[in-house]
Protein backbone atom coordinates (compact mmCIF):
# COMPACT_ATOMS: atom_id res chain seq x y z
CA UNK A 1 0.00 0.00 0.00
CA UNK A 2 3.07 2.37 1.09
CA UNK A 3 4.15 2.12 -2.49
CA UNK A 4 0.90 4.10 -4.04
CA UNK A 5 0.67 6.74 -1.13
CA UNK A 6 0.67 10.28 -2.20
CA UNK A 7 3.66 12.55 -0.49
CA UNK A 8 2.48 16.38 0.61
CA UNK A 9 4.39 18.92 1.51
CA UNK A 10 2.73 21.84 3.64
CA UNK A 11 3.89 25.52 3.51
CA UNK A 12 2.31 27.90 5.74
CA UNK A 13 1.81 26.71 9.24
CA UNK A 14 -0.45 28.90 11.57
CA UNK A 15 -3.78 27.90 13.22
CA UNK A 16 -5.28 26.82 10.10
CA UNK A 17 -2.54 24.28 9.67
CA UNK A 18 -2.90 21.53 11.95
CA UNK A 19 -6.20 19.98 10.66
CA UNK A 20 -4.75 19.22 7.25
CA UNK A 21 -1.62 17.93 8.96
CA UNK A 22 -3.30 15.70 11.45
CA UNK A 23 -5.49 14.36 8.80
CA UNK A 24 -2.27 13.54 5.99
CA UNK A 25 -0.10 11.71 9.12
CA UNK A 26 -2.85 10.59 11.04
CA UNK A 27 -6.69 9.40 9.93
CA UNK A 28 -5.31 9.48 6.24
CA UNK A 29 -2.53 8.07 6.79
CA UNK A 30 -3.17 4.66 4.93
CA UNK A 31 -3.16 6.80 1.76
CA UNK A 32 -0.60 9.59 2.24
CA UNK A 33 2.68 10.45 4.03
CA UNK A 34 3.47 14.31 4.97
CA UNK A 35 7.55 14.74 3.78
CA UNK A 36 8.16 17.93 4.78
CA UNK A 37 6.83 21.39 6.18
CA UNK A 38 7.75 24.71 5.72
CA UNK A 39 6.89 28.54 7.21
CA UNK A 40 8.65 32.05 7.18
CA UNK A 41 8.49 31.80 10.58
CA UNK A 42 11.24 29.53 12.31
CA UNK A 43 9.61 28.82 15.43
CA UNK A 44 6.28 27.76 13.85
CA UNK A 45 8.45 25.22 11.15
CA UNK A 46 9.93 23.58 15.31
CA UNK A 47 6.24 23.70 16.32
CA UNK A 48 4.34 21.82 13.54
CA UNK A 49 7.75 19.68 13.51
CA UNK A 50 7.22 18.34 17.02
CA UNK A 51 3.71 18.46 16.67
CA UNK A 52 3.97 15.40 13.87
CA UNK A 53 6.84 13.75 16.30
CA UNK A 54 4.43 13.53 18.77
CA UNK A 55 2.53 11.32 16.71
CA UNK A 56 5.22 9.42 15.45
CA UNK A 57 6.09 10.76 12.31
CA UNK A 58 9.40 12.97 11.59
CA UNK A 59 9.20 15.69 8.73
CA UNK A 60 12.25 17.73 7.46
CA UNK A 61 11.64 21.78 8.41
CA UNK A 62 12.28 24.64 5.49
CA UNK A 63 12.38 28.11 5.55
CA UNK A 64 9.97 30.02 3.06
CA UNK A 65 13.24 31.16 1.34
CA UNK A 66 14.02 27.47 0.68
CA UNK A 67 10.72 26.42 -0.63
CA UNK A 68 11.60 25.68 -4.33
CA UNK A 69 14.82 23.26 -2.72
CA UNK A 70 11.94 21.73 -1.00
CA UNK A 71 10.25 20.62 -3.68
CA UNK A 72 13.66 19.26 -5.72
CA UNK A 73 14.43 17.54 -2.21
CA UNK A 74 11.08 15.78 -1.33
CA UNK A 75 9.45 15.27 -4.93
CA UNK A 76 5.69 15.76 -3.25
CA UNK A 77 2.88 15.27 -5.21
CA UNK A 78 0.77 17.70 -3.52
CA UNK A 79 1.68 20.88 -2.14
CA UNK A 80 -0.31 21.98 0.81
CA UNK A 81 -0.51 25.73 0.77
CA UNK A 82 -1.99 27.16 4.42
CA UNK A 83 0.05 30.21 4.32
CA UNK A 84 -1.67 34.31 4.70
CA UNK A 85 -3.61 35.05 1.78
CA UNK A 86 -1.02 37.49 -0.19
CA UNK A 87 0.77 34.65 -0.56
CA UNK A 88 -1.46 31.68 -1.53
CA UNK A 89 -0.85 32.50 -5.34
CA UNK A 90 2.80 32.61 -5.34
CA UNK A 91 2.81 29.13 -3.62
CA UNK A 92 0.15 28.02 -5.73
CA UNK A 93 2.18 28.57 -9.16
CA UNK A 94 5.75 27.50 -8.15
CA UNK A 95 4.24 24.23 -6.90
CA UNK A 96 2.16 23.34 -10.50
CA UNK A 97 5.52 24.67 -12.08
CA UNK A 98 6.97 21.95 -10.16
CA UNK A 99 4.54 19.58 -11.38
CA UNK A 100 2.74 19.37 -7.83
CA UNK A 101 -0.66 19.49 -7.52
CA UNK A 102 -2.23 21.98 -4.81
CA UNK A 103 -5.00 22.25 -2.10
CA UNK A 104 -5.11 25.95 -1.10
CA UNK A 105 -7.19 27.36 1.65
CA UNK A 106 -9.56 29.69 1.19
CA UNK A 107 -9.39 33.10 -0.48
CA UNK A 108 -7.34 30.98 -2.97
CA UNK A 109 -5.89 35.16 -3.46
CA UNK A 110 -6.38 38.24 -2.61
CA UNK A 111 -6.30 40.38 -6.16
CA UNK A 112 -7.37 40.05 -9.46
CA UNK A 113 -3.67 39.97 -11.07
CA UNK A 114 -2.93 37.06 -8.66
CA UNK A 115 -5.99 35.21 -9.54
CA UNK A 116 -4.94 35.38 -13.39
CA UNK A 117 -1.69 34.18 -12.33
CA UNK A 118 -3.37 30.91 -11.20
CA UNK A 119 -5.98 29.98 -13.58
CA UNK A 120 -2.85 30.95 -16.37
CA UNK A 121 -0.53 28.80 -14.57
CA UNK A 122 -3.04 25.85 -14.24
CA UNK A 123 -3.90 25.79 -17.66
CA UNK A 124 -0.27 25.60 -18.38
CA UNK A 125 0.96 22.83 -16.29
CA UNK A 126 -2.72 20.75 -16.25
CA UNK A 127 -2.19 20.45 -12.51
CA UNK A 128 -4.65 20.10 -10.60
CA UNK A 129 -5.71 23.26 -7.99
CA UNK A 130 -8.08 22.08 -4.95
CA UNK A 131 -9.50 25.26 -2.93
CA UNK A 132 -11.09 24.02 0.30
CA UNK A 133 -14.45 25.20 0.37
CA UNK A 134 -15.17 23.41 3.93
CA UNK A 135 -18.57 25.19 4.11
CA UNK A 136 -20.16 23.50 1.42
CA UNK A 137 -20.16 20.70 3.36
CA UNK A 138 -21.72 21.55 6.57
CA UNK A 139 -25.10 19.07 6.40
CA UNK A 140 -27.28 21.94 6.75
CA UNK A 141 -26.22 23.80 3.87
CA UNK A 142 -25.56 20.59 2.21
CA UNK A 143 -29.34 20.19 3.03
CA UNK A 144 -30.15 23.55 1.57
CA UNK A 145 -28.34 22.59 -1.87
CA UNK A 146 -30.56 19.21 -2.36
CA UNK A 147 -33.69 21.54 -1.62
CA UNK A 148 -33.15 24.31 -4.46
CA UNK A 149 -31.60 20.88 -6.61
CA UNK A 150 -35.27 19.23 -6.04
CA UNK A 151 -37.28 22.36 -7.28
CA UNK A 152 -38.54 23.36 -4.16
CA UNK A 153 -38.96 26.92 -4.86
CA UNK A 154 -38.36 26.21 -8.60
CA UNK A 155 -35.64 28.30 -9.85
CA UNK A 156 -34.51 30.81 -7.91
CA UNK A 157 -34.75 34.50 -8.99
CA UNK A 158 -33.23 36.11 -5.97
CA UNK A 159 -31.15 35.91 -2.83
CA UNK A 160 -30.82 38.11 0.18
CA UNK A 161 -28.00 37.12 2.74
CA UNK A 162 -27.16 38.28 5.90
CA UNK A 163 -23.78 37.24 7.65
CA UNK A 164 -22.87 38.08 10.87
CA UNK A 165 -19.64 38.07 12.07
CA UNK A 166 -19.61 38.89 16.41
CA UNK A 167 -17.86 41.42 18.65
CA UNK A 168 -15.53 37.84 19.00
CA UNK A 169 -14.67 36.17 16.19
CA UNK A 170 -15.57 39.65 14.08
CA UNK A 171 -13.13 41.35 15.97
CA UNK A 172 -10.61 38.86 15.92
CA UNK A 173 -9.77 40.16 12.04
CA UNK A 174 -8.96 43.68 13.36
CA UNK A 175 -6.10 42.47 14.96
CA UNK A 176 -4.02 39.93 12.79
CA UNK A 177 -2.82 40.33 9.37
CA UNK A 178 -6.44 40.40 7.93
CA UNK A 179 -6.65 43.94 9.25
CA UNK A 180 -5.05 45.13 5.99
CA UNK A 181 -6.10 44.74 2.61
CA UNK A 182 -2.86 43.80 0.97
CA UNK A 183 -2.32 40.80 2.93
CA UNK A 184 -6.17 39.52 2.91
CA UNK A 185 -8.02 41.41 0.31
CA UNK A 186 -10.48 42.75 3.36
CA UNK A 187 -13.22 40.81 4.37
CA UNK A 188 -15.03 41.07 1.38
CA UNK A 189 -12.50 38.50 -0.08
CA UNK A 190 -11.17 37.01 2.84
CA UNK A 191 -14.12 35.61 4.71
CA UNK A 192 -16.83 36.35 2.14
CA UNK A 193 -15.19 34.21 -0.39
CA UNK A 194 -17.04 31.43 1.85
CA UNK A 195 -20.00 32.98 1.35
CA UNK A 196 -20.20 33.84 -2.63
CA UNK A 197 -19.19 30.50 -2.90
CA UNK A 198 -21.83 29.31 -0.81
CA UNK A 199 -24.24 31.12 -2.85
CA UNK A 200 -22.59 30.43 -6.63
CA UNK A 201 -22.39 26.87 -5.55
CA UNK A 202 -26.48 27.08 -4.32
CA UNK A 203 -27.58 28.34 -7.83
CA UNK A 204 -25.34 26.72 -9.69
CA UNK A 205 -24.50 30.16 -11.55
CA UNK A 206 -21.65 32.42 -11.72
CA UNK A 207 -21.73 35.95 -11.21
CA UNK A 208 -21.16 38.70 -13.56
CA UNK A 209 -21.38 42.07 -12.38
CA UNK A 210 -20.74 43.55 -8.59
CA UNK A 211 -21.96 46.90 -6.79
CA UNK A 212 -20.68 47.73 -3.59
CA UNK A 213 -20.36 50.09 -1.07
CA UNK A 214 -18.61 49.61 2.95
CA UNK A 215 -16.85 51.61 5.56
CA UNK A 216 -15.46 51.12 8.74
CA UNK A 217 -17.62 52.22 11.68
CA UNK A 218 -17.26 50.35 14.77
CA UNK A 219 -13.65 49.59 15.06
CA UNK A 220 -12.17 52.52 14.94
CA UNK A 221 -10.65 55.23 17.80
CA UNK A 222 -13.77 57.02 17.74
CA UNK A 223 -15.78 53.86 19.32
CA UNK A 224 -13.19 52.68 21.71
CA UNK A 225 -12.98 56.93 22.94
CA UNK A 226 -17.21 56.25 23.26
CA UNK A 227 -15.92 53.06 25.36
CA UNK A 228 -13.56 55.36 27.91
CA UNK A 229 -10.81 53.19 26.24
CA UNK A 230 -8.82 56.76 26.05
CA UNK A 231 -5.37 54.90 27.50
CA UNK A 232 -4.82 51.95 25.02
CA UNK A 233 -1.73 50.48 23.81
CA UNK A 234 -0.64 49.23 20.13
CA UNK A 235 -1.53 45.56 21.25
CA UNK A 236 -3.42 43.97 23.88
CA UNK A 237 -0.51 42.10 25.97
CA UNK A 238 0.99 45.31 27.22
CA UNK A 239 -2.34 47.73 27.06
CA UNK A 240 -2.48 49.95 29.89
CA UNK A 241 -6.85 49.27 29.60
CA UNK A 242 -6.56 45.35 28.87
CA UNK A 243 -8.36 44.77 32.27
CA UNK A 244 -11.27 46.75 31.53
CA UNK A 245 -11.26 46.24 27.60
CA UNK A 246 -13.73 43.64 26.50
CA UNK A 247 -11.81 43.52 23.36
CA UNK A 248 -8.81 42.12 24.58
CA UNK A 249 -7.53 38.69 23.23
CA UNK A 250 -5.09 37.38 25.68
CA UNK A 251 -2.27 35.58 24.03
CA UNK A 252 -0.66 34.31 27.13
CA UNK A 253 -3.30 33.09 28.86
CA UNK A 254 -4.18 30.48 26.11
CA UNK A 255 -1.61 27.63 25.49
CA UNK A 256 -2.44 26.83 21.86
CA UNK A 257 -2.18 31.26 21.02
CA UNK A 258 1.13 31.54 23.49
CA UNK A 259 2.63 28.57 21.67
CA UNK A 260 1.85 29.47 18.19
CA UNK A 261 2.14 33.00 18.13
CA UNK A 262 3.39 35.16 21.42
CA UNK A 263 6.68 32.36 21.87
CA UNK A 264 6.72 33.06 18.07
CA UNK A 265 7.05 36.70 17.83
CA UNK A 266 10.76 36.49 18.63
CA UNK A 267 11.34 34.81 14.73
CA UNK A 268 9.39 37.70 12.57
CA UNK A 269 7.94 40.22 15.37
CA UNK A 270 4.73 39.55 14.13
CA UNK A 271 2.01 40.41 16.79
CA UNK A 272 -1.49 38.52 16.70
CA UNK A 273 -3.07 40.45 18.92
CA UNK A 274 -2.76 44.77 18.03
CA UNK A 275 -5.60 46.68 19.11
CA UNK A 276 -8.76 46.28 16.86
CA UNK A 277 -9.01 50.22 17.32
CA UNK A 278 -5.80 51.29 15.60
CA UNK A 279 -6.68 53.75 13.24
CA UNK A 280 -5.60 53.04 9.79
CA UNK A 281 -2.25 55.70 10.20
CA UNK A 282 -0.84 57.39 13.01
CA UNK A 283 2.27 57.17 15.72
CA UNK A 284 2.55 53.84 16.42
CA UNK A 285 0.24 52.28 14.71
CA UNK A 286 1.84 51.14 11.66
CA UNK A 287 0.51 49.97 10.05
CA UNK A 288 -3.14 50.52 11.24
CA UNK A 289 -6.42 48.76 10.06
CA UNK A 290 -7.80 49.48 6.68
CA UNK A 291 -10.43 46.96 6.19
CA UNK A 292 -14.24 47.50 6.02
CA UNK A 293 -16.58 46.22 8.86
CA UNK A 294 -19.55 47.23 7.41
CA UNK A 295 -20.59 46.03 3.45
CA UNK A 296 -23.08 45.67 1.16
CA UNK A 297 -23.35 44.35 -2.22
CA UNK A 298 -25.83 44.01 -5.15
CA UNK A 299 -24.42 41.03 -7.42
CA UNK A 300 -26.41 40.19 -10.88
CA UNK A 301 -25.62 36.66 -11.85
CA UNK A 302 -25.10 35.30 -15.36
CA UNK A 303 -27.96 33.21 -15.15
CA UNK A 304 -30.67 36.25 -14.25
CA UNK A 305 -30.86 35.94 -10.29
CA UNK A 306 -29.88 38.59 -8.18
CA UNK A 307 -28.05 38.70 -4.86
CA UNK A 308 -28.48 41.37 -2.11
CA UNK A 309 -25.36 40.86 0.37
CA UNK A 310 -24.41 42.44 3.70
CA UNK A 311 -21.52 41.35 5.99
CA UNK A 312 -21.17 42.89 9.54
CA UNK A 313 -18.20 42.23 12.14
CA UNK A 314 -19.47 43.66 15.31
CA UNK A 315 -22.82 41.75 15.70
CA UNK A 316 -23.89 40.64 19.54
CA UNK A 317 -24.69 36.91 17.79
CA UNK A 318 -22.45 35.10 15.32
CA UNK A 319 -24.67 33.22 12.30
CA UNK A 320 -26.65 34.24 8.98
CA UNK A 321 -29.77 34.40 7.48
CA UNK A 322 -29.95 33.86 3.83
CA UNK A 323 -33.45 33.72 2.27
CA UNK A 324 -34.09 32.87 -1.28
CA UNK A 325 -36.90 33.48 -3.90
CA UNK A 326 -38.26 31.18 -6.80
CA UNK A 327 -40.54 31.04 -9.29
CA UNK A 328 -42.28 28.29 -6.91
CA UNK A 329 -41.75 29.50 -3.30
CA UNK A 330 -39.18 31.02 -0.85
CA UNK A 331 -36.77 29.45 1.27
CA UNK A 332 -35.18 30.79 4.49
CA UNK A 333 -32.65 29.23 6.64
CA UNK A 334 -30.90 31.26 9.40
CA UNK A 335 -28.44 29.56 11.79
CA UNK A 336 -26.84 30.80 14.78
CA UNK A 337 -23.11 29.35 15.67
CA UNK A 338 -20.91 29.14 18.39
CA UNK A 339 -18.08 32.01 18.25
CA UNK A 340 -14.73 31.66 18.48
CA UNK A 341 -10.83 32.90 18.18
CA UNK A 342 -8.67 30.91 15.35
CA UNK A 343 -6.25 28.81 16.63
CA UNK A 344 -7.39 29.12 20.00
CA UNK A 345 -7.71 25.53 20.67
CA UNK A 346 -11.64 25.15 20.67
CA UNK A 347 -13.81 24.07 17.91
CA UNK A 348 -14.21 26.79 15.20
CA UNK A 349 -17.90 27.64 14.36
CA UNK A 350 -20.43 24.50 15.63
CA UNK A 351 -24.22 24.99 14.60
CA UNK A 352 -26.33 26.12 17.37
CA UNK A 353 -30.16 24.31 16.76
CA UNK A 354 -31.62 26.88 19.37
CA UNK A 355 -32.35 29.84 16.53
CA UNK A 356 -31.36 27.77 13.33
CA UNK A 357 -34.06 26.15 11.06
CA UNK A 358 -35.37 25.90 7.25
CA UNK A 359 -38.86 27.04 6.55
CA UNK A 360 -39.88 26.55 2.78
CA UNK A 361 -43.04 28.81 1.59
CA UNK A 362 -44.14 27.19 -1.41
CA UNK A 363 -46.61 29.38 -3.67
CA UNK A 364 -50.65 28.31 -3.21
CA UNK A 365 -49.60 26.26 -0.17
CA UNK A 366 -48.82 25.94 3.74
CA UNK A 367 -45.45 26.26 4.81
CA UNK A 368 -43.27 24.05 6.43
CA UNK A 369 -39.99 23.31 7.99
CA UNK A 370 -38.05 20.18 7.40
CA UNK A 371 -35.80 18.58 10.12
CA UNK A 372 -33.25 20.40 10.30
CA UNK A 373 -29.72 18.24 8.73
CA UNK A 374 -26.70 18.77 12.00
CA UNK A 375 -23.36 17.07 11.91
CA UNK A 376 -20.36 17.18 14.48
CA UNK A 377 -17.03 18.86 14.10
CA UNK A 378 -15.21 22.13 12.50
CA UNK A 379 -17.17 24.89 10.97
CA UNK A 380 -20.50 23.05 11.34
CA UNK A 381 -19.40 19.62 10.81
CA UNK A 382 -17.87 20.23 7.73
CA UNK A 383 -14.18 19.92 7.77
CA UNK A 384 -14.19 15.96 8.37
CA UNK A 385 -16.11 15.83 5.51
CA UNK A 386 -14.35 17.95 3.45
CA UNK A 387 -11.29 16.05 5.28
CA UNK A 388 -12.98 11.98 3.73
CA UNK A 389 -13.36 13.91 -0.06
CA UNK A 390 -9.67 15.17 -0.72
CA UNK A 391 -7.98 12.71 1.38
CA UNK A 392 -9.40 9.43 1.08
CA UNK A 393 -9.57 8.27 -2.34
CA UNK A 394 -12.38 5.53 -1.85
CA UNK A 395 -14.80 8.49 -0.65
CA UNK A 396 -16.19 8.08 -4.04
CA UNK A 397 -18.08 10.61 -6.43
CA UNK A 398 -20.06 13.47 -4.61
CA UNK A 399 -23.26 13.79 -6.21
CA UNK A 400 -23.16 17.52 -4.67
CA UNK A 401 -19.88 18.15 -6.20
CA UNK A 402 -18.86 20.09 -3.47
CA UNK A 403 -14.52 19.27 -4.07
CA UNK A 404 -13.75 23.05 -5.65
CA UNK A 405 -10.97 24.05 -7.72
CA UNK A 406 -9.51 27.01 -9.03
CA UNK A 407 -12.59 28.17 -11.06
CA UNK A 408 -14.98 28.35 -8.33
CA UNK A 409 -11.98 29.65 -5.94
CA UNK A 410 -11.77 32.38 -9.19
CA UNK A 411 -15.41 32.75 -8.94
CA UNK A 412 -15.64 33.01 -5.49
CA UNK A 413 -12.84 35.53 -4.71
CA UNK A 414 -13.86 37.61 -7.73
CA UNK A 415 -17.19 39.23 -6.47
CA UNK A 416 -15.13 40.46 -3.21
CA UNK A 417 -12.02 41.98 -5.46
CA UNK A 418 -14.93 43.65 -7.72
CA UNK A 419 -16.56 44.52 -4.30
CA UNK A 420 -13.56 46.13 -3.67
CA UNK A 421 -12.83 48.18 -6.79
CA UNK A 422 -16.27 49.58 -6.88
CA UNK A 423 -16.21 50.77 -3.07
CA UNK A 424 -13.26 52.60 -4.36
CA UNK A 425 -14.42 53.73 -7.73
CA UNK A 426 -18.42 54.43 -6.83
CA UNK A 427 -19.21 51.99 -10.04
CA UNK A 428 -20.52 48.48 -11.14
CA UNK A 429 -17.68 45.88 -11.83
CA UNK A 430 -17.97 43.17 -14.27
CA UNK A 431 -16.13 40.32 -13.15
CA UNK A 432 -15.26 39.65 -16.69
CA UNK A 433 -13.78 42.89 -16.55
CA UNK A 434 -10.95 41.32 -14.22
CA UNK A 435 -9.96 37.95 -14.97
CA UNK A 436 -10.33 36.28 -18.19
CA UNK A 437 -10.42 32.49 -19.49
CA UNK A 438 -11.35 30.90 -16.02
CA UNK A 439 -13.92 28.79 -16.89
CA UNK A 440 -17.41 27.55 -15.86
CA UNK A 441 -17.24 25.81 -12.72
CA UNK A 442 -18.40 22.15 -12.60
CA UNK A 443 -21.97 22.45 -10.58
CA UNK A 444 -24.94 19.65 -10.29
CA UNK A 445 -27.85 20.59 -12.11
CA UNK A 446 -30.70 22.61 -11.20
CA UNK A 447 -34.51 23.22 -12.13
CA UNK A 448 -34.82 24.17 -15.19
CA UNK A 449 -36.87 27.01 -16.68
CA UNK A 450 -38.96 24.93 -18.98
CA UNK A 451 -40.08 22.86 -16.01
CA UNK A 452 -43.93 23.28 -15.32
CA UNK A 453 -45.00 25.60 -12.15
CA UNK A 454 -48.46 24.73 -10.37
CA UNK A 455 -51.12 26.98 -10.61
CA UNK A 456 -53.52 28.06 -7.15
CA UNK A 457 -55.96 25.16 -7.03
CA UNK A 458 -59.14 26.36 -8.23
CA UNK A 459 -61.71 27.07 -6.00
CA UNK A 460 -64.92 25.17 -5.23
CA UNK A 461 -67.69 26.40 -7.06
CA UNK A 462 -70.09 28.43 -4.89
CA UNK A 463 -73.81 27.34 -4.63
N1 LIG B 1 -11.53 27.44 5.62
C1 LIG B 1 -11.54 27.95 6.83
O1 LIG B 1 -12.53 27.85 7.50
C2 LIG B 1 -10.31 28.68 7.34
C3 LIG B 1 -10.18 28.96 8.70
C4 LIG B 1 -9.04 29.62 9.13
C5 LIG B 1 -8.07 30.01 8.21
N2 LIG B 1 -8.23 29.73 6.90
C6 LIG B 1 -7.21 30.11 5.90
O2 LIG B 1 -5.99 29.44 6.22
C7 LIG B 1 -4.88 30.28 5.88
C8 LIG B 1 -4.00 30.39 7.13
O3 LIG B 1 -4.72 31.06 8.14
P1 LIG B 1 -4.33 30.92 9.69
O4 LIG B 1 -5.53 31.24 10.44
O5 LIG B 1 -3.63 29.65 9.91
O6 LIG B 1 -3.30 32.15 9.83
P2 LIG B 1 -2.02 32.24 10.77
O7 LIG B 1 -1.63 33.65 10.82
O8 LIG B 1 -2.26 31.51 12.03
O9 LIG B 1 -0.94 31.41 9.93
C9 LIG B 1 -0.39 31.86 8.72
C10 LIG B 1 0.98 31.24 8.57
O10 LIG B 1 1.54 31.65 7.32
C11 LIG B 1 2.92 31.95 7.53
N3 LIG B 1 3.40 32.83 6.47
C12 LIG B 1 3.13 34.15 6.28
N4 LIG B 1 3.78 34.59 5.19
C13 LIG B 1 4.45 33.53 4.68
C14 LIG B 1 5.29 33.36 3.56
N5 LIG B 1 5.57 34.36 2.71
N6 LIG B 1 5.79 32.14 3.32
C15 LIG B 1 5.53 31.10 4.15
N7 LIG B 1 4.74 31.20 5.24
C16 LIG B 1 4.20 32.40 5.50
C17 LIG B 1 2.94 32.60 8.91
O11 LIG B 1 4.21 32.61 9.48
C18 LIG B 1 1.95 31.70 9.65
O12 LIG B 1 2.60 30.59 10.22
C19 LIG B 1 -5.45 31.61 5.43
O13 LIG B 1 -5.44 31.66 4.03
C20 LIG B 1 -6.88 31.59 5.94
O14 LIG B 1 -7.76 32.30 5.11
C21 LIG B 1 -9.32 29.05 6.46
Amino acid sequence: MSGQKKTYVQVGLGGRSSMFRDAVIGKYGEYSSLAAVCDINEGRVKLAQMAAREKGVEVDGYSAADFDRMLAEKKPDCVIVTTKDSTHAEYICRAMIAGCDVITEKPMTMDAEKCQQIIDTQKRTGRNCTVTFNYRYAAPRTQVKELLMSGVIGNVLSVDFEWLLDTKHGADYFRRWHRNKSNSGGLLVHKATHHFDLVNWWLSDVPESVYASGTRSFYTPETAARYGLTNRGTRCVECPEKSRCSFCLDIEGNEKLRQLYRECEQYDGYFRDKCVFNPENGKNFEPGVDIEDTMALVVNYAGGARLNYTLTAYSPWEGYAINFNGTAGRLQFTTCETTYVNGDGTTPGELLREGSSIKIFPHWSNAYSPELKTSKGGHGGADPVLLDYIFDPSAGEDPLMRKADQRAGAYSILCGVAGNESMRTGSVVRIDSLVQGIGRPDYPPMPTVADPLTLKPAEPASP
